[in-house]
């Protein structure tokens, strides 16, 4: 099995995610700007070495057959769009993602710089959102995020690509990205008690409600999901708040899941906009819009390295 790239890190301060499409004629350079991307990262990191710096790149399906020859990930394929009886989670363009986690946001716009510089006019720039941590971990609607995460060897166990399901892409992980806005006028207008009950914990202490109380259209009712054949449905979610402070700009979160198959982030996201039961939505989008949606596979840093011609 190959080695995966740094997906498990602690949350850091600052994030970048920017999302590009390939232009026509722009294989080669891209090509040679994945290889080069950890390169970079050594290059921005050395100028700081007490701080952090990482960065992921993620590659979606049609860009996948135009960059690379040989095999491809077993289960890469295009994001699955939902509409439910009320909200839509669309499926937007995107080819390549890059995901820049920092403690420092100027290293991360500094290695954000240097690669879209080495990407030229090869690319078009689809998304580019910078992230933040808010207080004690929290997203903008005051909960904190990233609480049942799985940690350790479970993480690890839930990203990578197994050999036995996939022995070309061990190693990889599939990753998935929406960005959500919200309207916070709405949401702060709802009560804490209901807040509470449309994400299933507490607001200040973040206490997970139990069962009997938990609402069945509560963010985390809907998402946690139960075994398949002894084994845990995990992902590793890195969201992070992002926006404008001004009422006209966009802003929420930006969510971000690794997995080691997409169908786990698929069936939470179908339980979500579809319901389990059907027509139990999640309450939380009744106050925030998916307005991207984008599945990618991130593979091992030695595939990023040398890719197949
Ligand atoms: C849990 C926020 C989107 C999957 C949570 C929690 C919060 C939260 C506050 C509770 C604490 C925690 O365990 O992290 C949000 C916000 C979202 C969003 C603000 C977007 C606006 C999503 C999406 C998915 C997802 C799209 C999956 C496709 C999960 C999972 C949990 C969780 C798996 C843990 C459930 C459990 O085991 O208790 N989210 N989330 N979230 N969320 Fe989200």
């Amino acid at each position: 099995m190959g080695t995966g790239q740094h997906i498990l890190t602690n949350k850091t301060p600052s994030a970048l995610f920017l999302v590009v499409t390939v232009d026509d004629g722009g294989e080669g350079a891209v090509r040679d700007a994945i290889s080069g991307l950890a390169g970079l990262v050594t290059t921005v990191s050395s100028r700081a070495p007490e701080s952090t710096l990482s960065a992921i790149v993620g590659i979606g399906s049609d860009a996948w057959d135009r960059l690379f020859t040989g095999p491809r990930p077993a289960e890469l394929h295009p994001f699955v769009e939902l509409a439910g009886a009320v909200h839509t989670a669309p499926s937007t363009p995107g080819d390549i993602l890059l995901h820049i986690k920092s403690d420092r946001a100027d290293l991360a716009f500094e290695l954000g710089r240097l690669w879209t510089g080495a990407l030229g006019d090869a690319v078009t720039t689809v998304d580019e959102t910078h992230g933040f941590r808010y207080f004690d971990l929290r997203d903008l609607i005051g909960f904190v995020d990233g609480t049942e995460n799985p940690t350790g060897a479970d993480a690890v166990a839930a990203i990578l690509v197994d050999e036995a399901d996939d022995p070309d892409f061990a190693g990889g992980s599939y990753v998935a990205v929406q960005r959500y806005v919200t309207e916070f006028a709405e949401w702060n207008a709802l009560p804490v008690p209901d807040q509470e009950d449309a994400i299933g914990r507490s607001k200040l202490e973040n206490i997970e409600m139990d069962d009997a109380t938990k609402p069945a259209n509560s963010h985390t009712a809907l998402t946690n999901l139960p075994d398949v054949d002894g084994r845990p449905q995990e992902i590793v979610r890195d969201n992070m708040p992002y926006g404008a402070v001004s009422d006209d700009g966009d802003k929420g979160t930006y969510f971000i899941a690794y997995s080691r198959t997409p169908e786990i982030t698929e069936v939470m996201l179908r339980n979500m906009f579809i319901g389990d039961p059907e027509g139990t939505h999640d309450r939380l989008l009744d106050f925030t819009t998916a307005v991207t949606g984008v599945q990618f596979f991130a593979p091992t840093a030695e595939f990023l390295a040398d890719p197949p011609p």
